[in-house]
């Protein structure tokens, strides 16, 4: 599976959902995630992503942001149309620290 990890907190570019063959992205009010049940390891939105990141599952490190990408998946509703991105989206790119200052 592919997941959206940390970068996409308090930037929410949604370029990535107009492109997922299977709609299987979801929406929180500070990021998205991906179903890894639903997610068929296509690709396609990994380059899509302006703040790079949406990561495969095979690199290291990745197994907490599948365990969070399952979590939330099943808790949000699904967005397949792009919109505005956050209004702090280019301030919050890069930024350290982005998990625990939202979700803790
Ligand atoms: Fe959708 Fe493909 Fe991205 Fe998985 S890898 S979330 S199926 S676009
Ligand atoms: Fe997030 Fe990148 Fe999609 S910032 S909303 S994973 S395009």
């Amino acid at each position: 599976t592919y997941v959206v990890t940390e970068n996409c907190i308090g930037c929410k570019y949604t370029d990535c959902v107009e492109v997922c063959p299977v709609d299987c992205f979801y929406e929180g009010e500070n990021t998205l995630v991906i179903h890894p049940d639903e997610c068929i390891d296509c690709g396609v939105c990994e380059p899509e992503c302006p703040a790079d990141a949406i990561r495969p599952d095979t690199e290291p490190g990745m197994e907490q942001w599948v365990e969070f990408n399952r979590k939330y998946s099943e808790m949000w509703p699904v967005i397949v149309t792009k919109k505005d991105p956050l209004p702090e989206a280019e301030e919050r790119d890069g930024e350290e620290g982005k998990m625990e200052k939202y979700f803790s």
